[in-house]
């Protein structure tokens, strides 16, 4: 692989140990993938940050890094804890837990990665441009910012993006290059998805249809940035989407010939096929706790909630996950309170799929995402789904 003096300066250690030990990583990488150079990128969002999935031996690693000096020389953002960082208790997370969590985010901050513990680092000031080459993990917001910013990304894990970080490159492969951001299939939709539900539905049936390949959407109108983001996570959970392209409304699609896609192969999605994998996914739950937030939830989202419970009495538990960007700004437009008010909780920093769920006794959920709805059924938690506006009013009844 081609590398320039610099980089060969930060291979060679003259920059200390811990660089060295990035760029061998991201140098082994391109290697393994033909890269024929690395690339300098603007931004990196880290995963592998909650102590549930990292244990002794990933928070050791941290630790280890941070104490051999490891800086980030870019912007680096987090993706969520297992916990509330502030409100822990709330969620019942057992103490011992807690400590190994906040040990994690210690070392994640002695190294410049800003705590901003979501998966929507793009609603939070993490926003990449079009064609930017960025170094992220967290697959919903890499298939975000591939396919609805346009920015440029590969499916990385936690140790390529803190490596990406603290080197500000990464190997150039990929979904880095034009000619494999093409569509691989188109996919038509039949009838537009009417909730977000029904967006998530549709990512689930397009994500298994095309495994990791790029489909060109075509049929759906006027999505939201809510509806974007809910159908991307749910392709990157059945199948390995990293890149799609709606129609009219993602940036690369307008660049594409009519005559590309000709060859392509299709398929066609109708409602029917949407409320199938709604049913599949879910069962019936008695007491769940209705969990909103996977993605992480937007502004209008947390809006949307509190308008519907403003005045109401919830009967069960309601848990709404987000940033702590976001949740500054719905708190200071009341509309936390409009939903602690009504009993529900707004927690930020992390999520039920990344929450130590077995250790607080959670054995049933009621959500309105099929990523969140597989992920949790994988740990043996009933799942009954339902678009927001349904599990609210259910909730309240
Ligand atoms: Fe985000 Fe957790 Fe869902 S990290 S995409 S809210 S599983």
């Amino acid at each position: 692989m081609h590398l320039t003096r610099y980089e060969e300066r930060l291979l060679g250690g003259e920059e200390g140990e811990s660089v060295e030990r990035a760029m061998r990583l991201l140098v082994t990488l391109g290697e393994v993938f033909g890269a024929e150079r690395l690339v300098e990128v603007k931004s990196a969002h880290v995963s592998g940050v909650s102590y549930l999935n990292l244990g002794e031996a990933g928070l050791d690693f941290l630790k280890e890094q941070a104490e051999a000096g490891a800086k980030t020389r870019i912007r680096a953002t987090l993706n969520p804890a297992g916990m509330d960082l502030q409100r822990w208790k709330d969620q019942a997370i057992p103490q011992s837990f807690a400590e190994k969590q906040l040990q994690v985010i210690a070392a994640f901050e002695r190294m410049g990665v800003e705590a901003t513990c979501t998966c929507t680092p793009y609603l939070v000031g993490n926003e990449p441009r079009l064609g930017e080459q960025i170094a992220w993990a967290e697959s919903s917001a890499i298939s975000y910012s591939n396919s609805v910013l346009g920015a440029r990304t590969n499916r990385e894990t936690g140790p390529t993006t803190l490596a990406s970080a603290v080197v500000g490159r990464a190997a150039f492969y990929g979904y880095r290059l034009a000619e494999n951001r093409l569509p691989t299939a188109v996919v038509e939709v039949e009838a537009s998805p009417c909730s977000r539900l029904e967006f998530s539905a549709l990512g689930y049936v397009i994500g298994a249809q095309v495994g990791n390949g790029v489909p060109f959407i075509r049929g759906v109108t006027a999505p939201s940035l809510e509806d974007l983001k809910a159908l991307g996570a749910a392709a990157a959970t059945s199948g390995g989407v990293a890149l799609y392209h709606v129609e009219s409304v993602t940036p690369e699609s307008r660049s594409l010939a009519p005559l590309d896609l000709k060859s392509l192969e299709r398929f066609t999605i109708d409602r029917g096929i949407l409320e199938e994998t709604i049913s599949k996914l879910s069962v019936e739950a008695e007491k769940p706790i209705t969990c909103l937030g996977c993605p992480h939830c937007s502004l209008r989202e947390i809006e949307e909630a509190a308008r519907l419970l403003e005045g109401k009495r919830l009967k069960g538990r309601l848990w709404v996950f987000t940033s702590r960007g976001v949740y500054a700004d719905a708190e200071r437009r009341g509309l936390v309170n409009l939903i602690e008010r009504a009993g529900g909780k707004v927690f930020r920093d992390t999520c039920m799929v990344v929450a130590p769920v077995e250790e607080m006794g959670i054995t049933e959920v009621s959500t309105n995402s099929c990523k969140a709805a597989q992920y949790l059924a994988n740990r043996g938690v009933k799942v009954a789904l339902g678009d927001a506006n349904s599990l609210l009013k259910e909730a309240t009844k």
